[in-house]
C-alpha cells in the first residue's frame, strides 16, 4: 500500500489512479494525519501531494512533527511532488524561496543521469508539466526539477509525474516505485473481490439478512452482485419502477438482473405513488427532494414486508459507493474545498433512512468507476450493462423540463431518447459517448405536418462532448419528428459543462 498523503492538489487522484494502473494499491488520506494514521498502514512508500499552498504562508498544511524521522529509522521512501518536495526540501533545512517566474505548464528539463528518479529509460531531456509558484533553492544552477538524497531515502519532483502533459512521468513514477524503492507489483482485481467477500462475510452473521435497492446503475449492480456472491439469497434486492424510468427499461434491467446475474430481485412499481407527488410540480429542487424522500419511503416499506416475511428485521444496507465520493466528503486540508454551493441535490437511488437504523455495506467504498467496471466483469455483469451511460436518480424526472404529468410529456421523452439512443447504436458510437439522452422542453412551436399546421412539443437530444456528423443527426430528426405523435421540431444542445450542468434540471 501507498499512501498518498493529500496537500489539496488538483491532481492527488490522479497519483492514486496511477500507481494503481502499476498493480500496487494505492489511498488518499489527509496530508495532516497524525503519525499514528500513517505508521498503522505500515507502508514502504510514502508521496506527498502537491497543493494550491506556500510553505511560507501562515497556517499552511504540513505532515505531522516526527514524520521525518519516522520515515527515516523505518528505511520508509518518501517522494514529495511539487507543494510536498517544497515541504520536504524545508523540513530537512534545505531553502524553499518564492520563484524569480512562477512555472505553469509545459517546461523541458535537463535529466541528469546519477539521478535514481529520473535516470531510469527516460531521455536526456524530457517534456514536463509544471505547476508552482515557490522552488527549492539551496541546490544549485537555479531551477529544481527532481532532488534525491539516496542514502536517506527522501525524493522530490517539481513537476507532476502524474499527468498526461508529463509524458515520461508514468516510467518516472514506475521506475521510482520499482527500481528504487523495490516495491512488489501484485494487486489485482481478483484479491480485491476476495478480499470483500472475507470483510462481508465477517460482518454479516450466518442468519443475517442484507437489503440493497438497485437502480439502472452499475454501481449498485455490482456491489450487489458482490454481497449476493458472499452471502447468496440472504440478500434481498429491491427495484423500484417509478414511472420515470426509460423505454421498456424495468424490463431489459430485470432481465439482467435474473437471467444474467441469479440476483433475488423484487420489482416494485410505484408509479402511482410517484407521479402524483409531483403532480404540478415544476421547481426541480423540489422535484428531486420529493423523489428522495419517497425512495426512502419505498425502502423503509420493503423493510417492513420482510421483516414480516422473515420474522426477522432485516440488519445491514448494501450501498455503491465510490472511492471518488468518499474522498468528496473528506476536503483537504487548508483548501477551503467544501460543498460550499449546492448546484443541485444529488441522490444516489438508495439513501439510508435514518429511522431504519441498517448498518452499511460499502463494498466499493475504495473503488475509482473504472475499478468497478473492471470488478463487475470478473463477475460477469454483461459488458452491455456496464457500459451503458450514466441515469441520473430521479430519472426522467428532470429530462421532463417542468411538470412531468403534464400533456403525455414522460411518454414522448420515452419514444424520443429511444429512437436516439438505438441510432446512436446502430451508429457503433455508444461506447465513444460519455453520456447521449434526449430531455422535453416545456414549449410547443409551429410546424408543417401533413400538409396541416401543427402546434407541438420540442425535444432536444443531447450529448456530452461528442461532435455528431450532420447526415446522422439529419436522420435523427427525421425519425423522431415522423414518428413520435405531438413533436414537430428537434434543437440539438451543444453546450459544455460548465455553463450548464449534464442533466438539465
Ligand atoms: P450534472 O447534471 O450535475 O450531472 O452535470 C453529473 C452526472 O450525474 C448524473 N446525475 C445524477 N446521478 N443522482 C444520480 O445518481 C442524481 O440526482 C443525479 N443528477 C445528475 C448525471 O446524469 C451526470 O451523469
Amino acid at each position: 500500500l501507498v499512501p498518498i498523503l493529500d496537500f489539496g492538489s488538483q491532481y492527488t487522484h490522479l497519483i492514486t489512479r496511477r500507481i494503481r494502473s502499476l498493480s500496487v494499491f494505492s489511498l488518499c488520506i489527509s496530508g495532516t494525519s497524525p503519525l499514528s494514521t500513517i505508521t498503522s498502514l505500515n507502508p514502504k512508500v510514502v508521496i506527498l501531494s502537491g497543493g494550491p499552498h506556500s510553505v511560507h504562508a501562515d497556517n499552511s498544511p504540513s505532515f505531522a512533527d516526527g514524520f521525518v524521522e519516522w520515515a527515516q529509522s523505518n528505511g520508509v521512501f518518501v517522494l514529495g511532488i511539487c507543494y510536498g518536495l517544497h515541504l520536504l526540501v524545508q523540513r530537512l533545512g534545505g531553502e524553499v524561496r518564492v520563484g524569480e517566474k512562477q512555472e505553469y505548464g509545459r517546461m523541458e528539463i535537463e535529466v541528469e543521469k546519477s539521478c535514481g528518479i529520473l535516470g531510469g529509460k527516460v531521455g536526456d531531456r524530457q517534456v514536463v508539466w509544471m505547476s508552482h509558484g515557490d522552488e527549492a533553492a539551496t541546490l544549485p544552477n537555479g531551477g529544481v526539477a527532481a532532488v534525491e538524497d539516496k542514502y536517506r531515502r527522501f525524493f522530490g519532483l517539481q513537476y507532476h509525474p502524474e499527468v498526461t502533459h508529463s509524458p515520461e512521468g508514468m516510467e518516472t513514477l514506475r521506475s521510482f516505485l520499482f527500481e528504487v524503492c523495490g516495491v512488489n507489483a501484485g494487486w489485482k482485481m481478483e484479491d480485491v473481490m476476495d478480499e470483500e467477500i472475507k470483510v462481508i462475510n465477517n460482518m454479516v452473521g450466518p442468519d443475517d439478512h442484507v437489503i440493497c435497492a438497485l437502480s439502472v446503475g452499475v454501481d449498485s449492480t455490482v456491489a450487489a452482485t458482490l454481497v449476493h456472491k458472499a452471502i447468496g439469497d440472504r440478500l434481498h434486492c429491491v427495484f423500484v419502477d417509478n414511472g420515470l424510468l426509460r423505454y421498456k427499461e424495468r424490463e431489459r434491467v430485470m432481465e439482467t438482473f435474473e437471467r444474467d446475474l441469479h440476483l433475488p430481485v423484487t420489482c416494485v412499481d410505484v408509479t402511482e405513488q410517484f407521479l402524483s407527488k409531483l403532480k404540478g410540480v415544476v421547481d426541480p429542487e423540489l422535484k428531486r427532494k420529493i423523489i428522495g424522500k419517497e425512495f426512502i419511503c419505498v425502502f423503509d416499506a420493503f423493510a417492513k414486508e420482510l421483516e414480516n416475511n422473515l420474522g426477522k428485521k432485516p440488519v445491514f444496507f448494501v450501498q455503491g459507493t465510490l472511492y471518488p465520493d468518499v474522498i468528496e466528503s473528506c476536503p483537504p486540508p487548508g483548501t477551503g474545498r467544501t460543498h460550499s454551493h449546492t448546484i443541485k441535490s444529488h441522490h444516489n437511488v438508495g439513501g439510508l433512512p435514518k429511522d431504519m437504523k441498517l448498518k452499511l455495506i460499502e463494498p466499493l467504498k475504495l473503488l475509482f468507476k473504472d475499478e468497478v467496471l473492471q470488478l463487475g466483469r470478473i463477475l460477469t455483469v454483461p459488458y452491455s450493462f456496464l457500459k451503458r451511460h450514466p441515469f441520473p436518480g430521479p430519472g426522467l424526472a428532470v429530462r421532463v423540463l417542468g411538470d412531468v404529468t403534464e400533456d403525455n410529456a414522460l411518454d414522448t421523452l420515452r419514444q424520443v431518447d429511444e429512437i436516439f439512443i438505438q441510432l446512436i447504436k446502430d451508429a457503433g458510437i455508444y461506447d465513444s459517448i460519455w453520456q447521449a439522452f434526449a430531455v422535453f422542453l416545456p414549449v410547443k412551436s409551429v410546424g408543417v405536418q401533413g400538409d396541416q399546421r401543427t402546434l407541438s412539443c420540442c425535444c432536444s437530444p443531447g450529448c456530452y462532448k461528442y461532435y455528431f456528423e450532420r447526415e446522422f443527426l439529419d436522420d435523427v430528426v427525421q425519425k423522431i419528428c415522423n414518428n413520435v405523435r405531438g413533436v414537430n421540431r428537434v434543437a440539438l444542445d451543444i453546450t459544455s459543462k460548465p455553463p450548464s450542468t449534464i442533466e438539465w434540471e
